[in-house]
């Protein structure tokens, strides 16, 4: 991919607000460049420069990707240092993957990356282009929810929710290779989010509820 095809709107997705670059800029304001010289983020060498430049400095800093999330290709300019939990979240707008320890600590933020858990906050969006990205609301069947989902919720194995979608994902992960997990397979699959709720029986409840959902 051309970084001049892509270049109006670093962490924008083209694919879903079809920005042009003056468009980007109407939205953000040139300001915010310059409050990003401001705030240090351009080095200081790099200060004072007029606005264009300021701009031009902050797009060459970017990389072009191409993410492939729940099915839909995702066009992009990102920073190198950006973590996929940040992609996500702030510019794809997919908020079920929740921010939790971002040091690989809770598991609040696993996705699928071609199938298997991952921490989102630990994954470069850089390392994940070329791979197929699958996040809770990639798990949706329509307007319903998907198997691992509705035995969430028949199991009762939630109460603040928090750790949910992680755990969710973990599961989602195991079932996808291996469809009758014992629950030693379960726990270990688990092991990985931590839920402060202390929600853990329902949850390995939920885990054989939904490899049933997914056979029947
Ligand atoms: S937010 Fe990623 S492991 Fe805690
Ligand atoms: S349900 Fe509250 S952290 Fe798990």
């Amino acid at each position: 991919m051309n970084k001049k095809d892509i270049i109006d709107g670093p962490g924008q997705c083209l694919c879903k607000h079809g920005l042009t670059r003056r468009g980007f800029l109407t939205t953000v304001g040139v300001g915010a460049v310059s409050a990003i010289v401001a705030s240090g983020k351009i080095s200081a060498a790099e200060e004072n420069v007029p606005e264009a430049t300021a701009e031009k400095v902050m797009v060459e800093k970017m990389v072009a990707v191409n993410l492939l999330v729940n099915d839909q290709h995702h066009r992009m300019l990102i920073e190198p240092r950006w973590s996929l939990l940040h992609v996500l979240r702030e510019h794809l707008e997919l908020t079920g993957t929740k921010v939790g320890c971002e040091r690989g600590e809770c598991g609040a933020c696993t996705v699928l990356i071609d199938d298997v858990p991952r921490y989102a906050c630990l994954t470069l969006a850089v390392e994940a282009e070329g791979k197929k990205i699958t996040t809770i609301e990639g798990l949706m069947q329509g307007e319903d929810p998907g198997p691992v989902q509705q035995a969430f919720i028949k199991e009762d194995a939630m109460q603040c929710g928090y750790c949910t979608p992680g755990q969710i994902m973990s599961i989602e992960g195991l079932l996808r290779a291996n469809s009758q997990p014992s629950t030693e397979e379960i726990r270990m699959a688990v092991s990985g989010n931590i839920c402060r709720c202390g929600t853990y029986a329902h949850i390995v409840k939920a885990a054989s509820r939904a490899a049933s959902l997914k056979q029947s």
